[in-house]
């Protein structure tokens, strides 16, 4: 399906969950997360994920919260390969046993986005509130062998800009793709932000002789070539460079609503018309064609709920 300015959405996020087992400084502190509320059922998720497969999206992507406590995820993944969507993935906080990663080796899963922030532990729990970076380390170690990993790293002043060159070292090693993301000021992030954001560029800054490369991939990220490391990084610089000109996605937030961009106020409520795939479709169409061509920068919602 195509918006009003002719991009092609083909790209679906779709938040299964808000319910999340860690408490990301950025995301869900423990004073920030209200109850999880109505969170979509399986075969809600079915009908959604049919109505935009049959609007022409070839790409999901799973988020949460934490998508992998939900006990049908694994069904919720076949229903998606099954219906012929083929690019699926999904984003973790890698906190995952044996069984759980066993599973995902089998599934369909094309890629994994894990979240680690931190090779330290002690900073590990300040960021998370987990005690968790052990577990995390060895999901990494285990899907690596069988899937396509990639490590996703939000930018945060006091915990990881001195660790920068460790976490490309890490990635280095494990060959594996790293993405910085620039800290947006949403939910709770907004209070933080002013203290806490680093930008790509004080990140790029740091590397003589860093070149952009050109990845043939639709994605928010921007890759470069790290000499001293000789080694590629991303950057997900969603603050101070939009790239809202070549946006192809829309999101599912887990009660179900749709919207065109992360940081938008309002969107479309799509249980209100599940009853009936004619109309489904249409709305959701119409509601994409009104995407606007570039974001505004703030947003109430938490990542937790929209997914990140
Ligand atoms: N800014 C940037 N990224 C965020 N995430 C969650 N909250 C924020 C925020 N405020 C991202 C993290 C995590 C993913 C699930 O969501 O990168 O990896
Ligand atoms: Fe959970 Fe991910 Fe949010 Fe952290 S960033 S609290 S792991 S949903």
């Amino acid at each position: 399906m195509f918006d009003g300015f002719s991009r092609k959405i083909d790209y679906l996020r779709l938040s299964v969950t808000d319910k999340c087992n860690f408490f990301c400084m950025y995301c869900r502190t423990k004073d920030f997360c209200s109850e999880s509320s109505g969170q979509l059922s399986r075969d809600e998720i079915f009908r959604i994920i049919s109505a935009f497969k049959k609007l022409g999206i070839q790409k999901l992507r799973i988020t949460g919260g934490e998508p992998f406590l939900r006990d049908d995820i694994f069904e919720i993944i076949e229903f998606a390969n099954k219906i012929g969507i083929e690019n699926i993935n999904i984003t973790t906080n890698g906190w995952l046993d044996s069984e759980k990663i066993r599973k995902i080796i089998k599934s369909p899963l094309k890629s994994i986005n894990i979240s680690l922030d931190t090779l330290d532990r002690e900073k590990y729990k300040l960021v998370t509130g987990i005690d968790g970076l052990d577990k995390v380390l060895k999901t990494v170690e285990e899907l690596k062998k069988h899937k396509n990993v990639k490590i996703n790293t939000v930018l945060i002043r006091s915990v990881n800009l001195d660790e920068i060159e460790d976490l490309i070292s890490f990635a280095k090693k494990n060959n594996i793709i790293i993405r910085f993301i620039e800290l947006m000021p949403i939910g709770v992030a907004n209070q933080i932000f002013k203290d806490e954001f680093v930008s790509k560029d004080d990140v790029i800054k740091r590397f003589e002789g860093i070149k952009e490369i050109d990845i043939v991939e639709v994605s928010a990220a921007k890759y470069y070539y790290i000499e001293d490391f000789d080694y590629m990084v991303g950057f997900i610089s969603s603050v101070s460079d939009h790239f809202c000109k070549t946006c192809n996605k829309v999101r599912v937030s887990s009660t179900g609503v749709l919207y065109n961009c992360l940081f938008d106020k309002s969107g479309l409520k799509l249980r209100d018309f599940l009853h009936d795939e004619v109309l489904l479709l249409k709305k959701i169409e119409d509601f994409v064609k009104k995407k606007k061509l570039i974001r505004s920068l703030e947003s109430d919602m938490p990542m937790f709920r929209i997914g990140g």
